[in-house]
């Protein structure tokens, strides 16, 4: 039997990122094709124009096909922008008969309980993860089954989205010919990419600045405490040398990423660059200092945003492990020093790693989302695995069992 595959589809302001993977019989993940194209039709993270971001998407899943050989059928699909909110909520469950231990459906209903927040009619939610578990008043339980007790309670971080806005993201990807399996918030899914065991146990927030929005997640103790999307980015660093420079868009992006720097300090103070502008001479040239002022300004004040949302999730004391950047505008040199600065915390920046298959160009930050769908759609795969309950070490069963989940990519 060949390995199961399935598919993730990150849906940005900027570019779509169609990935497929593999799983080995050991869980490990291997890409087998990517399809990177430009985005259209998206504004902050949301669709604005149907059509564009339809044809955007096929294009993209057109190239991850021919790159894997595969045919998508459906896709895990990234979702952010500023209608996402999320909460903290707790479930509580009896346990009916003490004298057996805590099961998967005693934990399931216990998540169920935690769901049923106060969501209006026109939001829906996208998650209900679990932080932690308290059996009988022992507090951070990290998983119940098994253990005994009468009283189950679920501390969970909860996100909604806004109805209408995960509608026209499903009707843009499913408009492509590819069927959704499941919305994931991008932050989750960059996070699962990018950041290690040791420093979601000692506390981290991830901070993945993308084109149009910056989305941040805060994690204490190993559990979610906070969410937060923000409708600035790359983008809007760009516009900014627009109006400073008196410069065309594509020469304004092109000056970012050649010539930009977060640290005006840290560049040559004598550096001159020359850059397409408006007016007659078509050309003019720049102090290399004063691009880096422009994205500075910006950077910083996306930061105070950013540290805004980082205290709502944690004490600075609980995040010894600081900041990873991901997204990308994370690739801006400096960015991490100033990072640093703004929000006094340690910074570095994420890559995926740990991939096998056709995956060079994947580790770079501004890919964490792709692979982390992926990543996060196999962990879930893993936990509607154990409800079934099967015996454990029944590879074989397993696998059968991720092969019928993931049955939507077909060889070609
Ligand atoms: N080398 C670079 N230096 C500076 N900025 C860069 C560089 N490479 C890419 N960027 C910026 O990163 C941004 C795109 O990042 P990314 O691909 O993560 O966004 P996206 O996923 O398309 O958008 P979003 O997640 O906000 O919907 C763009 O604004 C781009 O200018
Ligand atoms: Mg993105």
């Amino acid at each position: 039997m060949s390995n199961p595959t399935f598919a993730a589809i990150d849906v940005g302001t900027t570019k779509v990122c169609t990935v497929v993977g593999e799983v080995s019989p050991e869980g490990d993940l291997r890409i087998l094709g990517v399809g990177i194209g430009p985005s259209a039709g998206l504004t902050k993270g949301m669709v604005d124009n149907i059509q564009a971001a339809t044809e955007a998407i096929a294009s993209s899943v057109e190239r991850a096909e021919r790159a894997s050989g595969t045919r998508i059928l459906s896709a895990h699909v990234g979702i952010a922008g500023p209608h996402v909110s999320s909460s903290n909520s707790r479930g509580i469950v009896a346990i009916p008969d003490p004298r057996r231990p805590i099961s998967e459906a005693d934990v399931q209903r216990a998540l169920d309980s935690a769901r049923i927040v106060n969501v209006p009619t026109n939001r829906e939610v996208i998650h209900v993860v679990p932080r932690y578990y308290v059996v009988d008043g022992q507090d951070s339980v990290v998983d119940p089954v098994g253990m005994y007790g009468s009283r189950l309670d679920v501390e969970t971080h909860v996100v909604t989205a806004s109805a209408s806005a995960m509608q026209n993201l499903v009707q843009c990807v499913e408009g492509a010919g590819v069927r959704v399996d499941s919305l994931i918030l991008e932050q989750l899914a960059a996070a699962e990419a990018v950041i290690q065991e040791e420093e979601l146990r000692h506390g981290v927030a991830l901070v993945n600045i993308g084109g149009g929005t910056t989305d941040v997640a805060v994690f204490v103790n190993g559990a979610i405490t906070h969410t937060a999307v923000l409708p600035v980015g790359g983008v809007h660093m760009t516009r900014d040398l627009v109006v400073a420079l008196r410069v065309p868009q594509p020469s304004a992006e092109q000056a970012k990423r050649r010539f930009g720097h977060a640290i005006p300090s840290m560049v040559d103070a004598d550096e001159v660059v020359e850059i397409d502008s408006f007016g007659s001479d078509g050309r003019r040239e720049v102090e290399r200092r004063a691009i880096a002022q422009v994205i500075q300004a910006r950077a910083e004040e996306l930061f105070e945003l950013v540290h805004a949302e980082i205290r709502r999730g944690a004490q600075a004391e609980t995040l010894a492990a600081g900041v990873v950047l991901t997204g990308g505008a994370a690739l801006l040199p400096g960015i991490d020093v100033l990072a640093e600065g703004v929000l006094q915390l340690p910074a570095r920046i994420g890559r995926p790693r740990h991939l096998a298959g056709l995956s060079d160009i994947l580790h770079d930050p501004a890919y964490a989302t792709s692979v982390g769908l992926l990543r996060w759609a196999l962990k879930e795969r893993e936990v509607v695995f154990r409800s079934t309950a099967l015996p454990v070490g029944s590879l074989g069963g397993l696998m059968k069992k991720v092969g019928h989940l993931m049955r939507l990519v077909l060889p070609q």
